[in-house]
């Protein structure tokens, strides 16, 4: 039985561990199926504060400013990260992006560094499968989250391969379908609004869900 702070170690560890060789074609296709979600009828002009949570290198920062960048407009975010490693990537990747006005922050999901009520859209791909509590973390975004904001989460439906080996236990199944982030995303008081399947590059299946206030 690990407690929340060494499976928070073990996962800062491997992500900068990871962080290197983190980008791949699957990730970043994944990135910019998440922005072309997130931006449906130009939404992303009315998202004037954005949060990546768990941000990692920061793919889908660079996938939703690349979209704003055609429209010659710039996105402001916050990004959040517990590996060090994957937020030096992050800095180094989106140093030179015009349309990018990004903070990347050593934050826990759970725990972010923003007002109540201050971001229009939170996002987090790939990562509710890691946290210690879930729970906690839906309900920090919604207490970060403005009145018309939304969350976009991305989780796994199915894999195409054996996935990447973790050193601490991981929730995959808890997330697999659109009905089980309903039921997480409920007891924070944020319902499912839309979904989307996207397949992937590999053969692994993602789910990509938009969150509102209840
Ligand atoms: C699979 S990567 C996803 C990165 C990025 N969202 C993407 O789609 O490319 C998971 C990321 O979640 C971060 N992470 C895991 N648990 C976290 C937590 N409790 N708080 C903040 N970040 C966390 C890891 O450090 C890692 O960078």
């Amino acid at each position: 039985m690990t407690t929340t702070e060494e499976h928070r170690r073990a996962v800062s560890a491997e992500y900068d561990r990871r962080a290197p060789t983190y980008d791949n074609e699957m990730h970043v296709a994944l990135a910019d199926a998440v922005a072309a979600f997130c931006d449906v009828d130009g939404a992303l002009e009315r998202r004037d504060a954005v949060v990546d949570v768990a941000t990692g290198t920061a793919l889908a920062l660079r996938a939703l400013a690349r979209r704003l960048a055609e429209r010659g407009r710039v996105l402001q975010a916050t990004g959040c990260d517990l590996s060090t490693g994957m937020l030096d990537v992050a800095r180094r990747e989106t140093a030179g992006i015009a349309a990018l006005r990004a903070e990347l922050v050593l934050a826990d999901a759970a725990d972010l560094p923003l007002p109540d009520g201050s971001a229009d859209l939170v996002t987090c791909v790939t990562a509710l499968h890691l946290f210690a509590d879930s729970g906690a973390a839906l309900r920090e975004w919604a207490r970060v989250l403005a009145p018309t904001g939304v969350v976009v989460t991305a989780t796994f439906a199915a894999f195409g391969g054996p996935g990447n080996p973790h050193d601490f236990p991981t929730r995959h199944d808890d997330f697999r379908t659109p009905e089980l982030v309903a039921d997480a995303a409920r007891e924070a008081g944020l319902h499912l609004t839309r979904h989307q399947h996207v397949d992937l590059p590999g053969g692994s299946l993602a789910l990509i869900a938009e969150l509102a206030r209840t």
